[in-house]
């Protein structure tokens, strides 16, 4: 559990916050590539860490991202006209570059107004399918973070955002928690559930399909330079208890997960919009092409009472029990579709912001406590001025393996990881 000061501690994201400072030392994705998608495009709103901002592409297609409200009377930028290099503000024509310079001011004579007035901008890269921008202080700008699907093909990946009405921990530690799968996704991790035969999924697509069924997996975990790992394990009863599965997850500071499928990977972004709404990003990579509708179906985002591409909500409320059928529940563990439509349920029947003092916790919980106290021993060393406990440099080489070793062997899985590991700490430290 959390005292209810940290529960704040850790959730507030707004500027000025310990947590939203936290963020702004990490490159964020911001938006799809493909929510701006072409050279002078319709601009985007972008609410990011409690700020509102406007992202846009330039007529060279770069991307800018800039404050949402006009420096001159605060229209909203987001209504401008992409155009020569800039985004024109509507309301009386000031233009700003990518990088906040006010270009043109049409009601303007003063020759001094374009040195004095500026957009507030921040730096963008764009890379892997997605928009990154870094909205911290320019001293401490880290190198950017570097994934493996980055490297990967175009064909061989695909992106997909769902915004959430909820906090962002509270779709983290849904993340980290590697006994939910087992469970809340009885579906598809383990097909026969109703009548206790377990029976592999042999969809090699889905990352909620477990090799073996265990539903109280040990869970040991480690640090690196980047977060942690950690590991769980499930015995494998059909050999007779002498091998385990062991399935590696690792946890990339400040909100990043891996989490494997057989034959794909996926990278999972949680980005605070604000404390109370959770843009995340989902690629998935891997050898050959990915079947982006596949994907889709398997995460129920296929159904447009609950999720558009046009505009990513994820739209499922009390109003209709999030999209739960009852009349199902004899054969479908949860009445939903889908793993998204399953985690996004069980973070938003939390509320937005779940009272952590309440819990009671036990050891299969280990990694989400993990994360917590990373994250707000990072928050106290920001606000000493000091940096995060972790900082992602390049990853290309960090995945997550799913696999089995020898249960005697089972102190061995840091090596199916190279690198990265810090000597002899623990994550609980
Ligand atoms: S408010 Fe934008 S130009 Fe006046
Ligand atoms: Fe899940």
């Amino acid at each position: 559990m959390l005292s209810k000061e940290d529960n704040e501690r850790i959730c507030r994201v707004g500027p000025n916050t310990p947590m939203g400072n936290v963020f702004r030392r990490f490159w964020l994705p911001v938006c799809t590539s493909a929510q701006l998608p072409e050279a002078d495009c319709d601009p985007l709103r972008v609410r990011l860490v409690g700020e509102n901002l406007v992202a846009f592409r330039d007529s060279t297609g770069a991307v800018g991202l800039v404050q949402e409200n006009c420096p001159h009377r605060g229209a909203s930028l987001a209504l401008g006209r992409v155009e020569d290099n800039g985004i024109r503000c509507l309301y009386h024509g000031w233009k700003f570059g990518r990088d906040g310079t006010l270009q043109d001011a049409p009601n303007c004579s003063m020759r001094a107004i374009k040195s004095t007035v500026r957009a507030r901008a921040y730096p963008v890269r764009e890379e892997g399918g997605l928009v990154w921008a870094y909205l911290g202080p320019k001293e401490k700008q880290p190198p950017f973070t570097r994934y493996a699907f980055m490297d990967a093909p175009e064909p061989n990946r695909t992106v997909i955002r769902i915004n959430v009405n909820a906090n962002y921990l509270q779709l983290v530690e849904g993340g980290f928690d590697s006994s939910h799968v087992g469970i809340l996704h009885s579906n598809i991790a383990r097909p026969g559930w109703m009548n206790a035969t377990f029976t592999p999924n042999p969809d090699k697509d889905n990352p909620a399909v477990l090799a073996v069924e265990d539903n109280d997996p040990e869970l040991e975990l480690s640090e690196t330079d980047f977060g942690f790992y950690y590991a769980a394990f499930r015995t494998d009863r059909r050999s007779g208890d002498a091998q385990l599965n062991v399935r590696v997850v690792p946890f990339i500071m400040p909100s990043t997960r891996i989490i494997p499928a057989p034959t794909t990977l996926y990278t999972v972004f949680e980005t605070p919009a604000d404390d109370e709404h959770t843009s995340t990003f989902i690629v998935i990579h891997g050898k050959a092409p990915v079947d982006r509708a596949k994907n889709i179906a398997l995460l129920g985002l296929d159904d447009p009472k609950v999720y558009s591409e046009r505009d990513c909500m994820y739209r499922a409320t009390w109003d209709d029990r999030f999209g739960q059928d009852r009349q199902r529940l004899q054969e479908s563990w949860s009445g939903l579709n889908g793993i998204e439509q399953e985690d996004a349920a069980m973070s938003l029947s939390m509320g937005p912001i779940i009272d952590r003092s309440q819990e009671h916790l036990v050891p299969a919980d280990r990694a989400v406590v993990a994360l917590r106290k990373m994250l707000l021993r990072s928050a106290k060393n920001v606000e000493q001025g000091g940096d995060p406990v972790a900082m992602p440099g390049d990853v290309t080489d960090v995945g997550a393996p799913d696999t089995f070793i020898a249960s005697s062997a089972r102190t061995t899985w840091q090596e199916l990881s190279p690198g990265h590991w810090k000597n002899a700490e623990s994550a609980n430290a």
